[in-house]
């Protein structure tokens, strides 16, 4: 890890609640993490939840960063964001006694962000929680807005709570160990971002590619704080998804069924919406809503990341049937983003079954 001399980072705040949720982004926040987080009051008893492979990464230039750490890790996968995972990380609070003035800081992808995120939002009622997070998704998403939680055996994040850090710090530098499938799923929602808010960064991605998969920090960077920005803007302007903050779904409809009837074992989060944000892509062109060469656009940045796991020994029944039950379904009604043009959407309630169905098909699902 570099030690080179720092830029400053990049502010960008959650505003919810009576405090901004800050964000600091940059090349190296990590190594500062000890006294961004002594600014931001999140100070006094740290403690460090993350697994062992991450760990073994980063785990000594971090408890440089942030004084003595005797971390807590969970072990490595979607399968320990349980309960179970939670009581380990209280009994740990408890036996180092943990109390009011403590702080959680969850090193990790979404997995420990949700799950050591969801011990702070209800250990005591709520300690201070920092996100240092090292995948790409969680970077330009599972850290930011405040959803915390954990999966139930009967479904994916069940039990949660809606609970802002105090802090997160982003620093791209982190990614350079994250294998490149896990890096890939997080530019997936960079690319949703693009769809939803920003020509700019859409473009960017397509036309910078290669930088970004080498992780060069002089076009990642940019992209990481133009996604959190974002997240950040819609989040504080809809906090709990009353309306707004549902943009941030665009291509979640059909990815999450997909994830589902895989049993979250086939994609990564970012590989199933792709293959949603081209079903809602394909939708909205067929309405005549998105011009033609603008979602052509989109299928050729989507195969130019990379391969996506098959889809053809699907069944497009047993898609609809999870679409059918999907949280976004209010009073009977499916709400569905789509983009109208690249940067720009919008809800629609009158989305049929017969035209979900056909997009399953032409997206190769088996009928
Ligand atoms: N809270 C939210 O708003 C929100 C939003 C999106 C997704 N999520 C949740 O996030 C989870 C997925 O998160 P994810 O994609 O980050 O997966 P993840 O946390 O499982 O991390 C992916 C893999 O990368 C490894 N890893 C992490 N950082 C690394 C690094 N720097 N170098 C090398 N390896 C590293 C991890 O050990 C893991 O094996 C899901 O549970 C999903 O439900 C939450
Ligand atoms: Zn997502």
């Amino acid at each position: 890890m570099s030690t080179e001399v720092l830029k400053e980072p990049v502010r960008v705040d959650v505003k919810v609640g009576p405090q901004p949720s800050p964000i600091w982004i940059g090349e190296g926040v990590s190594e500062r993490a000890g006294t961004l987080l002594d600014a931001q009051g999140v100070g006094a008893r740290r403690v460090v939840v993350s697994n062992p492979v991450i760990w073994r990464f980063h785990g000594a230039h971090l408890t440089a960063a942030l004084g003595r750490t005797d971390p807590i890790l969970i072990p490595d996968g979607e399968r320990y964001k349980t309960l179970p995972s939670v009581t380990r990380i209280y009994e740990a609070l408890i036996r180092t006694g943990a109390d009011r003035g403590s702080a959680i800081v969850a090193v990790g992808g979404g997995v420990i962000g949700d799950t050591a995120g969801f011990a702070a939002a209800t250990f005591l009622r709520g300690i201070a929680l920092a996100h240092v997070p090292t995948t790409l998704l969680a970077q330009v998403d599972s850290a930011i807005g405040g959803k915390v939680g954990v999966n139930h055996a009967l479904g994916k994040n069940l039990i949660g709570a809606f609970y802002q850090p105090a802090a997160v710090l982003i620093d791209p530098l982190l990614l350079r160990t994250l294998p490149r499938r896990e890096f890939r799923s997080g530019l997936y929602e960079v690319v949703k971002y693009g769809m939803i808010a920003s020509r700019d960064l859409f473009d960017r991605v397509a036309r910078d590619m290669k930088a970004i998969f080498d992780r060069d920090p002089a076009v990642l960077l940019p992209a990481i704080i133009e996604s959190c920005r974002i997240k950040a803007d819609v989040v504080s302007r809809d906090e709990r998804e009353g309306g707004l903050r549902r943009i941030l779904n665009f291509g979640h409809t059909v990815g999450h069924a997909l994830e589902a009837v895989t049993r979250y074992r086939r994609f990564r989060h970012g590989e199933a919406i792709a293959y949603g944000m081209l079903a809602a892509a394909d939708l909205a062109a067929t309405r005549g809503a998105l011009a033609e060469r603008e979602r052509q656009a989109l299928t050729r940045l989507i195969t130019q990341l990379g391969p996506l796991p098959p889809v053809v020994d699907l069944g497009v029944g047993e898609v609809l049937e999870v679409i059918r039950r999907d949280k976004k379904v209010v009073d009977g009604r499916l709400h569905f983003v789509i983009a109208i043009q690249i940067g720009a959407t919008m809800t629609i309630d009158d989305v049929t079954e017969e035209e979900l169905q056909a997009v399953l098909e032409r997206l190769g699902l088996k009928r």
